[in-house]
């Protein structure tokens, strides 16, 4: 049942949180302290920051349509040493948020200290995640599916400044959404049940890629003057250094995610030298229409590609790799180079499963919102964002971040067309908060295949354009667009855009 929000000690309590009180199903506390963590047997353990104190945090598993609060309590040191710091603001990423629970990057508190987007300093911030479109019901009636981010989500810090340190850190997670078609429950009878592989932490594996540098003294490092990107020679596969994953012989949903910093990743599936098919079914937040069958999936960080891998192709005694094949030196992005690769989890294919493998993937996955019409492209509003070097930082439109700018105002029910500009040799892969979008074109051509459904990061190479139709569907408030290529982000390439009414 829903609880009441408490009033005292939060702070950036809003309208909103008032509706919750009413409607959250669940109510949850995540604990954001220090603790200590073992990345590998050979390396000391070391403290690490983690929601609950582990990284990465808790996984959430949520159902479409049924809204929870999530109070976030900031319990780090405020004395602490080294890099970061410990005020956070957590945003849940692709998650179709009011702006109150979205962890804009000024909404940072702490018990002591407050960001200047909020009024009061506090030891927690209750979040709202209605996980589901402002009138929801209505929308449902009329549309059947509702079209909304649906999947993979994960929510991390981004604290003004600080969101590079504090997420490398330790803080981020995941956050799945389901509905009655991706139910999450592969024996679902439902007939409109798609049945994937399921089972969190079963048959359906969340995996969040961190590429990390370690000092002589195996202690995790980190380069605060390094303003391009940053980049490790050792890879964290849901915080654990280059593990292996036992396995049955029979279909798995992997859900990648490149957590960042810096780095683009390259995916194969590698066995007895010979890369392997897999089934590529989610990009981002969303089923894709229907799924295609691959050797590789190219990430930039903040990307997630849902795979579907059948061990029922190997025998007993295999072992499987997941490599990244894609060179990157620094970071500017990928050199595009594809070489032998780092192989960074391996699959030991241990037994045949114990029940019958019942899970599919059948040949439609989920429909797409539709695209708009030429006309209703003519008359919509256009926006030119240019991303570049400048300034002694990272630019959009030639200017730094500035919390208290607006720079641009798109009006609540309106569609608009944004058109996303790379200047310079360097890749940013940009992501808009709030809606997804879709992207139109890829350098005057249609979008190749997988970047065909709904984004929210969009990624321009050097000197690259691209098209998308955004929407501003129901709530007004303060929002972001920035690169995630975390270290940009910090140095300033990020702008607040208001949807007003
Ligand atoms: Cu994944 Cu604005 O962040
Ligand atoms: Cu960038």
């Amino acid at each position: 049942p829903a609880q009441a929000v408490a009033m005292g000690e939060e702070c950036g309590r809003q309208d909103h949180q008032r509706w919750a009180e009413f409607y959250a199903s669940k109510f949850y506390e995540l604990h954001v302290r220090e603790n200590m963590h073992s990345f590998h047997p050979d390396l000391p353990i070391q403290p690490i920051w983690g929601y609950d104190g582990i990284f990465p945090g808790p996984t959430f598993v949520a159902k479409y349509g049924e809204p929870v609060i999530v109070r976030i309590y900031n319990e780090l040191p405020q004395n602490h040493v080294g890099y970061g710091s410990p005020e956070i603001s957590t945003h849940l990423h692709n998650l179709h948020n009011a702006s109150e629970s979205d962890g804009f990057t000024g909404d940072y508190y702490s018990a002591l200290k407050f960001g200047p987007t909020m009024s009061a300093p506090g030891k927690y911030k209750d979040h709202l995640y209605a996980n589901c479109l402002a009138g929801y019901d209505e929308y449902h009636e009329t549309h059947g599916d509702p079209r909304e981010a649906l999947g993979t989500l994960w929510y991390h810090d981004h604290r003004l400044d600080f969101t590079a340190p504090n997420v490398h850190r330790g803080l981020s997670g995941f956050y799945l959404l389901f509905d009655d078609i991706d139910s999450g429950n592969e024996y679902d009878t439902n007939p409109k049940a798609l049945r994937l592989p399921s089972g969190v932490g079963k048959y359906d594996i969340p995996l969040v890629f961190h590429d990390k540098q370690f000092n002589a003294k195996g202690i995790m490092a980190f380069d605060s003057f390094n303003s391009d990107g940053i980049l490790g020679d050792k890879f964290c596969i849901n915080g654990k250094i280059q593990p292996y994953f036992e396995v049955e012989r029979r279909k798995y949903r992997f859900r990648l995610l490149d957590g960042g910093p810096s780095r683009f990743y390259e995916f194969y599936l590698s066995y007895d030298g010979k890369d392997q098919s897999f089934t590529y079914i989610a990009n981002d937040g969303n089923l894709l229409e229907a799924p295609l069958v691959m050797k590789k999936v190219r990430l930039s960080p903040a990307e997630r590609a849902d795979i579907v891998i059948d061990f029922a192709a190997f025998p007993i005694g295999a072992q499987v790799f997941l490599v990244n094949k894609l060179e990157q030196t620094s970071g500017r992005g990928p050199t595009g180079q594809i070489l032998s690769g780092t192989q960074l989890l391996r699959f030991d294919v241990k037994a045949n499963p114990p029940v019958d493998d019942a899970s599919r993937v059948p040949d439609k996955l989920r429909e797409q919102p539709p695209l708009p019409t030429a006309d209703e492209l003519k008359s919509m509003p256009k926006r030119v964002w240019e991303f570049d070097r400048g300034n002694g930082g990272w630019t959009v439109n030639g200017k730094l971040f500035n919390v208290k700018q607006v720079a641009a105002k798109p009006r609540l029910g309106t569609q608009e067309l944004w058109i996303l500009r790379g200047k310079g040799n360097w890749s940013h892969p940009i992501h808009i908060h709030f809606e997804e979008g879709r992207i139109l074109s890829r350098n005057g051509k249609a979008p190749p295949i997988h970047e065909r459904g709904r984004k929210d990061v969009y990624v321009i190479g050097p000197g690259e354009e691209l098209r998308l139709v955004m929407k501003f569907r129901d709530y007004t408030g303060k929002y972001m667009m920035h690169c995630h290529n975390l270290t940009h982000e910090d140095h300033a390439m990020m702008v607040r855009w208001d949807i007003v009414t």
